[in-house]
């Protein structure tokens, strides 16, 4: 049975991580979770409701404590979840307005957002990595917060010999229970061949456990039914509703490979910026929704003292995150897409690029599969944007200005180097709590 931290527990993702760890409690047995959060009203709000669940729902759970004291939270866990938004939605409010205003698409990860987002989060992740360190030498740090390829990058500079921190993104899985829904499968029964960067990639294929190939099958369905996301959380937000139906048109168009849905931002960035309102971006739309439907479902929990009537589901956020942990801790060898160093599995593309791909996940962490070379046009996409996220990560270490404003022209949403100025000083200008000074 597992020792487990919840860092971040205070974010609106934690309800439906708990329901995911009730669901995969076989697979996954807890003996201790642990909550932790610098935003101590904003964690206990999310821990007592957590307390109406476990209760009810994991009574066999040994121990559930919330703190803000770091050892009190780190010390001989097995596990550390990381979830993280440095900054909060208030500045990735701003990333988004900024770069709208411009006319450049306004995304949290994707372009400007993406590298001012990342800027934050990099020195926060690297104390919180030390401090995990410090209390808990062998844990697996299994790691979500975003921009995840820019964290990736930075993490693999700054721990290059730490082979037990594991770097996730969950939208290939999120968009894999579609396909599961489509193919009338679960998703656990599929098979993905896929290779990219962080929200920067393509599924190439997709067999089901016996090694038949659906792929065809999948994308007949995508182009003459269309795509809609499934999963529990996402199906009923209209947001995600149109970015996965743009998943048909990126097929429509290039039908070799079925994209991840953020390939929408780089393939099409002024039709993504048409469909924005600058002055209610998605920060905003995630704290008029999310954000308040969450703090009052906890209310109500806390309030009734039982979950009953209360809308809770597991969610693929969670489910994923929890399988692969399990497969860490218990050797399955199920095969995940995660984030790891290319070294040759990409064979067309440089050895320390952080890719995401398929893997086997043993107790001795991610055995990536090859994937060999990849043809030109998404070598040359990939390429691209490796040179960003690798600018940008060096603007930060060096604290060099010419790095960043680089990163940016050379990110497909900006190109125009005047823009990508423009938008940089206004990002250092609004990020000046958080960034080093370039
Ligand atoms: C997916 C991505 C995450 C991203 C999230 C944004 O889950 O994998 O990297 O943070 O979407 O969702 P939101 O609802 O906050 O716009
Ligand atoms: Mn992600």
């Amino acid at each position: 049975k597992q020792r487990l931290v919840i860092v971040g527990a205070g974010s609106t993702y934690t309800l439906g991580m708990i329901m995911s760890l009730v669901k995969e409690k076989e697979n996954f047995p807890l003996k201790s979770l642990i909550f932790y959060d610098i935003d101590a009203e904003r964690q206990e709000r999310v821990a007592k409701a957590t307390e109406v669940i476990l209760k009810e729902k994991y009574p066999e759970l040994e121990e559930f404590k919330y703190t803000t004291d770091k050892e009190e939270a780190f010390k001989d866990v097995d596990f550390a979840f990381i979830q993280i938004r440095t900054g909060g939605l208030k500045m990735r409010e701003k990333d988004e307005k900024i770069s709208l205003k411009n006319g450049v698409v306004g995304q949290e990860t994707c372009g400007p957002g993406g590298m001012a987002y990342g800027m934050r989060s990099i020195p926060d992740m690297i104390e919180l990595i030390k401090d995990i360190r410090k209390h808990s030498p062998n844990a697996w740090i299994l790691n979500y917060t975003n921009p995840a390829a820019i964290v990736a990058e930075a993490l693999r500079r700054v721990f290059p010999n730490d082979k037990k921190i594991l770097n996730i993104c969950d939208m290939p899985a999120a968009i894999m229970v579609s396909y599961a829904k489509i193919l009338g499968k679960e998703i656990w029964d599929l098979v993905p061949e896929y290779f990219g960067l962080n929200h920067f990639g393509w599924f190439t294929k997709i067999y089901d456990k016996e090694g038949n190939d659906l792929t065809d099958e999948l994308k007949d369905h995508i182009l003459n039914k269309g795509f809609l996301p499934e999963d529990a959380e996402i199906a009923n937000d209209q947001s995600w509703i149109k970015t996965f139906k743009q998943v048909e048109v990126m097929l429509r168009d290039f039908p070799e490979y079925l994209p991840n849905t953020y390939m929408q931002y780089y393939l099409y960035p002024q039709k993504m910026v048409e469909k924005e309102d600058p002055n209610y971006t998605r920060a905003n739309q995630v704290m008029d929704g999310r954000e308040k439907r969450v703090k009052e479902l906890c209310k109500t929990l806390i309030e009734n003292q039982t979950t009953e009537g209360a809308h809770l589901e597991p969610d693929i956020h969670g489910r994923y995150m929890i399988r692969v942990a399990a497969s860490l801790a218990y050797n399955n060898g199920d095969i995940f897409i995660v984030i790891v160093e290319n070294n040759g599995i990409i064979s067309n593309l440089p050895d320390d690029a952080m890719v995401e791909v398929p893997a086997m996940i043993t107790n001795h962490g991610p055995k990536p599969f090859a994937v060999g070379k990849i043809p030109t046009f998404y070598k040359g996409l990939i390429e691209g944007q490796l040179a960003y996220e690798k600018l940008v990560v060096d603007a930060f270490f060096e604290n060099d200005y010419d790095k960043a404003l680089k990163a940016l022209t050379l990110n497909r949403t900006v190109v125009n180097a005047p823009v990508a100025r423009k938008i940089l000083d206004e990002l250092i200008e609004a990020n000046k709590e958080y960034w080093p000074e370039l």
